[in-house]
C-alpha cells in the first residue's frame, strides 16, 4: 500500500513524505535506511544515475573494474555497509581502507533521492546474489 503510494510521483506532496518519514522513524528503523523507502521509479532512475556516476569503476552490473570494487560481495551487504555509509561515499568519499583501488573522490551532481534509488538499485543486485 505504502509502495503504491510512493510509485505515484504526483502524490509527492510534501504531507505524503512527512508521513512516508513518520513511518519509516516508527518501525524503529535507523533514518538511513534510504533503500526500503525506495519507489520503484527511483530506483529505475538510481540504475540510470548509477550507471553514468558510479559504474566506470564500481562496473556497469556492480561487479567491479580495475579502479573500484564490486558490490556484490559480503562486504558491502546491508549489515556490513548500510544505506548510510552510500550516502557518505558519495558526499565526501572513501578513503582507501578496504582494498588497493586508492581514494574514492566525492560524486557531485547526485540528490539524496538519486542516491537513495542507486541504494535500492545495488540492493536489487545484490538480492539477485544471495546477498541480503
Ligand atoms: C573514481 C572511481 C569511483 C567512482 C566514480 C565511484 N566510486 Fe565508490 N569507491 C571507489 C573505491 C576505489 C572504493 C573503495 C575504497 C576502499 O574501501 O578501499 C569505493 C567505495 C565505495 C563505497 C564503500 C564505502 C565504505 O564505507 O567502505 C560505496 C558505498 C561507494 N563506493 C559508492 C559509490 C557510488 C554510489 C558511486 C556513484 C555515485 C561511486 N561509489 C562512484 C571508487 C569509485
Amino acid at each position: 500500500m505504502l509502495r503504491t503510494i510512493l510509485s505515484r510521483p504526483t502524490l509527492w506532496t510534501g504531507a505524503a513524505v512527512a508521513f512516508a518519514a513518520v513511518i519509516v522513524a516508527g518501525c524503529g528503523v535507523s533514518g538511513t535506511d534510504l533503500s526500503d523507502d525506495a519507489s520503484r521509479e527511483q530506483v529505475a532512475q538510481g540504475r540510470v544515475v548509477y550507471e553514468r556516476s558510479c559504474a566506470s569503476c564500481h562496473g556497469i552490473d556492480a561487479d567491479g573494474t580495475d579502479r573500484g570494487p564490486s558490490f556484490l560481495n559480503d562486504v558491502y551487504e546491508p549489515s556490513h555497509h548500510a544505506d548510510g555509509a552510500f550516502l557518505l561515499a558519495v558526499k565526501v568519499g572513501v578513503p582507501e581502507h578496504h582494498w588497493n583501488f586508492g581514494d574514492m573522490p566525492p560524486v557531485e551532481g547526485v540528490s539524496d533521492d538519486e542516491i537513495a534509488g542507486i541504494v535500492g538499485y545495488i540492493r536489487s543486485l545484490q538480492r539477485a546474489e544471495g546477498i541480503e
